[in-house]
């Protein structure tokens, strides 16, 4: 797939301030939608993002645990909160908070939602971290072992839960995420 031959440069794309990254999928993840700024800030035009899996602009610093979390979240019925880090068609990367949210017609489930906000400095230091310690527990124990060990660290953080864990700390840090906003 295209992403798998994207190199990342290393070089952090900026994404700032108010604006907001958007998409829509099917039920299974294909792009249905993007708004002007996705197509700015990931520099993949239109008709490479339409009818493609949403991991075209997966980055591969991202642990598969992080996609697992948020799919089962979703197909669960509950919308998921999470730390994104994204590559760019020409490998640099932007970091984002994601909320995704199902996609209602007439009652029934059609697809999702995502709505991407800048991610505050202080949380792409905490994701960077995280993310590099699931990667490795993901290598070396299994992607159960990856999940146990975050859903340990959120309890020991005092969470209830992932969601409240990514809600609380991105509003802690919110409103320093842009500096132009
Ligand atoms: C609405 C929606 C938005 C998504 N947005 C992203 C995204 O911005 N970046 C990403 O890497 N995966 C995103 N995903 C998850 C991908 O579908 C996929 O699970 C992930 O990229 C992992 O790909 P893989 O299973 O091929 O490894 C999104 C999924 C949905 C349903």
């Amino acid at each position: 797939m295209a992403h798998q031959t994207i190199t990342p440069t290393g070089r952090e794309k900026p994404f700032t301030g108010d604006r907001m990254i958007v998409s829509k999928t099917d039920l299974r993840g294909t792009i249905t939608y993007v708004n002007r700024t996705f197509m700015e800030v990931s520099e993949f035009p239109y008709t490479e993002l339409i009818g493609q899996p949403h991991n075209i602009i997966r980055h591969p610093d991202m642990p598969r645990t992080a996609f697992r979390h948020l799919w089962k979240t979703i197909q669960s019925g509950e919308e998921w909160f999470g730390m994104v880090k994204n590559i760019s068609a020409n490998g640099d990367h932007y970091w984002v908070f994601a909320n995704v949210t199902t996609d209602y017609r007439d009652g029934r489930a059609i697809g999702y939602y995502s709505i991407r906000r800048p991610l505050p400095e202080p949380l792409k230091q905490l994701a960077t971290e995280l993310y590099a310690e699931l990667r490795r527990i993901e290598t070396a124990e299994g992607m159960d072992a990856a999940e146990k060990w975050l859903m340990d660290q959120v309890e020991a953080a005092g969470f209830a839960s992932y969601r409240d864990f990514m809600l609380q700390t991105y509003l802690k840090h919110a409103g320093q995420a842009g500096g132009e906003a």
